[in-house]
């Protein structure tokens, strides 16, 4: 199954890494997180002063000279997780860049067309062998042709939730009421912007996971795998 491109979209905190990076060990396919190529392209924006972090206005001379050559994008491999943190110019930033400053500026960063095809570029050059990524308009204007195609919902504030437990978890502070914000309009940015903007493929299979546990998921996923590509897709597993 190695050459399988899985694409899942939808909007944020619907778990959608967390499922497809078990798809990823299940199948033993690489898992690319498109989310946080827009939050690296975020946090150096931040730091250098070409968004404005309370008014988000963005400074695009600045923005389009980082892209040209200021932000390096890397990955390695993490023993704990079995999976490959993600490096900014060299600085290992997967923690980093899920906090809420870079939360809350990244969606407007994500609505810049050269931004959206700097990361294109890096998608394209390491999914095209085979890999289960998940984003906004991966089975739409990513990977089009993708071989599944997975379209993931749950309500707004189930998600709050489930980011504001992920937060806590993780010993940052915040309320309820501004983790919901945070993905209300981050919902509205990324269904409206207008380039690629998260839409549900036509040939994608949605998922409503509001009520659902991530075995139940893959037990839903595995049905949905089995029925495409029949019994055989798990051949080559001891
Ligand atoms: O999946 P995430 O919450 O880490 O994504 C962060 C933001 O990046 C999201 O609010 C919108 C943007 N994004 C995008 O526009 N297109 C993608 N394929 C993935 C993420």
């Amino acid at each position: 199954m190695s050459q399988l491109i899985i694409a899942i979209d939808g909007f944020s905190s619907t778990g959608k890494s967390t499922f497809a990076k078990l798809i990823s060990k299940k199948l033993g396919i690489p898992y690319l997180d498109s989310g946080a190529m827009y939050r690296c392209v975020t946090l150096h924006s931040l730091e250098n002063g070409i968004i404005d972090p309370v008014t988000h206005e963005i400074d695009q001379a600045l923005l389009d000279g980082a892209l040209a050559g200021g932000i390096a994008i890397s990955w390695l491999p993490n023993p704990d997780t079995g999976l490959f943190d993600i490096c900014l110019n060299g600085v290992n930033v997967e923690q980093r860049i899920r906090m809420l400053d870079v939360s809350d500026n990244v969606s407007p960063i994500a609505t810049v067309p050269a931004v959206r095809n700097f990361v294109d570029a890096i998608l394209h050059e390491r999914g095209s062998q085979g890999c289960v990524m998940d984003g906004r308009d991966i089975g739409t204007a990513v990977f089009p042709d993708a071989d599944i195609k997975i379209y993931m919902v749950a309500d707004a504030a189930i998600r709050a939730q489930r980011r504001l437990d992920e937060m806590k978890a993780k010993g940052q502070d915040a309320s309820f009421e501004e983790v919901l914000k945070n993905v209300q309009e981050r919902d509205y940015i990324d269904s409206h912007r207008e380039m690629n903007p998260l839409r549900k493929a036509v040939d994608a299979i949605e998922l409503d996971n509001s009520h659902m546990t991530i075995d139940e998921q893959m037990i839903w996923f595995d049905g949905l795998l089995k029925g495409r590509f029949g019994d055989a897709v798990y051949a080559s597993e001891s």
